[in-house]
């Protein structure tokens, strides 16, 4: 994977300190997703890395909101569906449901009960990890209806934070780490 087209990522995210709360450095990925050049590279990199890396892969499994902007451009360049997992109360039917912790607040996650079929093999997908409260409920909605999960997948890693340490034994992967 080139340095230089990760730098071309990595110069279109934004940090904002002191947002949504005092405290936290927020890494906006906005920049990233109006430049057409950068975001296809993000996903040309992605698509590499998930056929490299997970070559059985079923579906990609994406996390409300900012990984339905990375997962469905992702799936299709696989040749594969795209689940979303959403925010309370936005999916009809049977859904399974989790609340969890993130770095700035509390909420609950759902999947669709017939989402996933037991033993279908994911990548979720999101753009950011930070305290990883949101990743690890997701993985508990996969495992419910069990999928099998062959990797979370992120944009950016935020490692002073340690989500990685949640997520226990699931394989991992990000593009970009700040501390
Ligand atoms: C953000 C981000 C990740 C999550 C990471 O989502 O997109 O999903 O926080 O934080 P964590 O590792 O501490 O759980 P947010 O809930 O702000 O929703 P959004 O994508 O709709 O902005
Ligand atoms: N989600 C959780 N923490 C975040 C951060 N620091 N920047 C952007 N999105 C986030």
């Amino acid at each position: 994977m080139s340095q230089e087209r990760l730098r071309r990522i990595r110069d279109r995210v934004r940090p904002f300190p002191d947002f949504p709360e005092p405290g936290v450095l927020f890494r906006d990925i906005s920049p990233l997703l109006k430049d057409p050049v950068a975001f296809r590279t993000l996903i040309d990199l992605l698509e590499d890395h998930v056929r490299a890396s997970c070559p059985k892969i079923d579906l990609i499994v994406g996390l409300d909101s900012r990984g339905f902007l990375i997962g469905p451009p992702l799936a299709q360049r696989l040749g594969i569906g795209f689940v979303p997992v959403r925010k309370k109360g936005k999916l009809p039917g049977a859904t399974e449901s989790i609340s969890y912790s993130l770095e700035y607040g509390k909420a609950e996650l759902e999947i669709q009960s017939d989402a996933v079929e037991p033993g279908q093999k994911v990548v979720i997908v999101d753009d950011l990890l930070a305290t990883g409260g949101t990743m690890c409920a997701a993985c508990e909605l996969l495992k419910r209806l069990k999928a099998e999960i062959l990797e979370c997948l992120v944009i950016i890693e935020l490692k002073s934070l340690k989500g990685l340490e949640k997520l226990n034994s699931i394989p991992f992967y990000s593009l970009l780490q700040y501390d």
